[in-house]
């Protein structure tokens, strides 16, 4: 009978968003090159950001750099008085091997890093690229003047170091982290769920004029991930319910890095969408796809360098790279008109450790599931429990650590 499963699946529902209910916050804190006073070397501006966040059961060390392509290392540690020691002359170097370590060294379970490495802008599908920016040749501002303690947010801006074409004459690339220390979900589309000790990144290009002067190219951003021994990483597309936080979407994807056995190290969660517009309207979606997940060589960032050193023993590091896409390939997709128009692109990660977080139905769903059941629950329930419905979603802590 439809109707009692329906019912199944909602008390079963009602069980979930209430066993979330206890978890403490996380202690969080952001540091600005930590152990340096220094910000500006060899005339440029070294951006590192030290995010601590400490659970009930790990602490995470999350490194932001634009040392190099901008990229993040994640290190996840058992004891919750371990601590990010940096040897600044070694990281500044050309030799950064062993700049970075995490104390104690025996409490680390687990590291990976992230590098978003470069843009590309695609004439027309199928017909070829411009010569791509390599954001490992951009010049970024000082990070330390949009650090904000207490929000918890910063951002890594930057143009191309050259840019003969003055395509970022009036624009600039920019990736705005927010560090998580409570469950809950994005303000913005697509709504992202957040998880604690994790941290939402938004890239956003503003202003960048295309150089097809056609009305036909995108935008393509490379995002290349490197994990600690035999960590491998798995492309995940998940199916959901459509729902009010990125109407239309029902595509959730996730970079995950696995550890040998399979378990989840650690992941980049997002929707198929990003948006043209800075309120994120649902008419400025726009559509963005994940190319292949292919293993090889990447170009390895400093921080990543500096904490796994050069491939030592031990030290094996797995590599792999995908692109993401900004627009469709034809398909009715509205992209190029949205960018052209507002210059314009936003796309919403998270970025956690452990498993991706499942997304629970959104409560506008659930009241229309409960309205829709409302006579027969009542009755079942005795009239009671139904307000129970409306509470914020709650994800699962993250998985221990061993
Ligand atoms: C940058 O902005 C100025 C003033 O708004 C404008 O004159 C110029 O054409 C713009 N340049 C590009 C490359 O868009
Ligand atoms: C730009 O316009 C010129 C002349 O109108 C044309 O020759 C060229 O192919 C165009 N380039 C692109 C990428 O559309
Ligand atoms: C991303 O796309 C560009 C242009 O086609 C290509 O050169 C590059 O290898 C791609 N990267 C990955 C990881 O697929």
């Amino acid at each position: 009978m439809a109707a009692g499963a329906g019912l199944v699946a909602l008390v079963s529902l009602v069980a979930a968003v209430a066993a979330g209910g206890t978890e403490g916050d996380w202690k969080v804190s952001l540091e600005f090159n930590p152990g340096w006073n220094g910000s500006l070397w060899n005339g440029s501006w070294v951006n590192v950001v030290h995010v601590r966040a400490q659970g009930p059961l790990a602490t995470l060390h999350w490194v932001w750099s634009s040392l190099g392509a901008p990229s993040v290392l994640l290190v996840a540690s058992g004891s919750p008085r371990s601590r990010l020691s940096i040897d600044w002359a070694r990281l500044l170097s050309p030799e950064p091997a062993g700049a970075l370590r995490v104390h104690p060294p025996g409490s680390v379970s687990s590291a990976g890093a992230v590098a978003f490495t470069k843009l590309f802008e695609e004439k027309a599908p199928g017909e070829g690229f411009f010569q791509p920016y390599d954001l490992a040749e951009f010049s970024w501002e000082n990070s330390n003047v949009t650090l904000d303690p207490s929000a918890l947010t910063f951002r890594l801006r930057g143009i191309p170091g050259s840019d003969p074409a003055g395509a970022f004459a009036n624009g600039s690339l920019e990736f705005q982290v927010r560090a998580l220390p409570s469950p809950g979900r994005s303000s913005l589309p697509p709504g992202l769920p957040l998880v604690p000790g994790g941290c939402e990144l938004r890239f956003q290009l503003s202003g960048v004029s295309p150089l097809g002067n056609g009305s036909r190219s995108r935008f393509l951003l490379e995002v290349a991930a490197l994990d600690g021994a035999g960590a491998r990483r798995e492309l995940r597309l998940r199916r959901e319910l459509d729902d009010e936080f990125a109407p239309g979407v029902f595509e959730t994807q996730s970079l995950v890095a696995q550890s040998q056995s399979g378990s989840p190290l650690s992941f980049l969660l997002w929707r198929s969408i990003a948006y043209g517009s800075p309120s994120a309207r649902r008419q400025d979606g726009i559509r963005c796809r994940a190319g292949e997940l292919r293993g090889g060589p990447v170009p390895v960032p400093p921080i990543a360098r500096a904490y796994f050193g050069e491939g030592g023993p031990g030290t094996p590091l797995g590599s792999s790279a995908l692109n993401v896409s900004f627009g469709g390939d034809g398909d009715g997709d509205v992209f190029r008109d949205v960018y052209r128009e507002r210059r314009f692109l936003r796309w919403s990660v998270l970025v956690g450790f452990g498993e991706p977080p499942r997304d629970t139905f959104s409560p506008l769903i659930i009241s229309v599931v409960a309205v829709a059941l409302g006579t027969p629950l009542a009755l079942l329930l005795g009239g009671t429990g139904l307000v129970l419905l409306v509470p914020r979603s709650r994800y699962s802590e993250y998985e221990p650590i061993n």
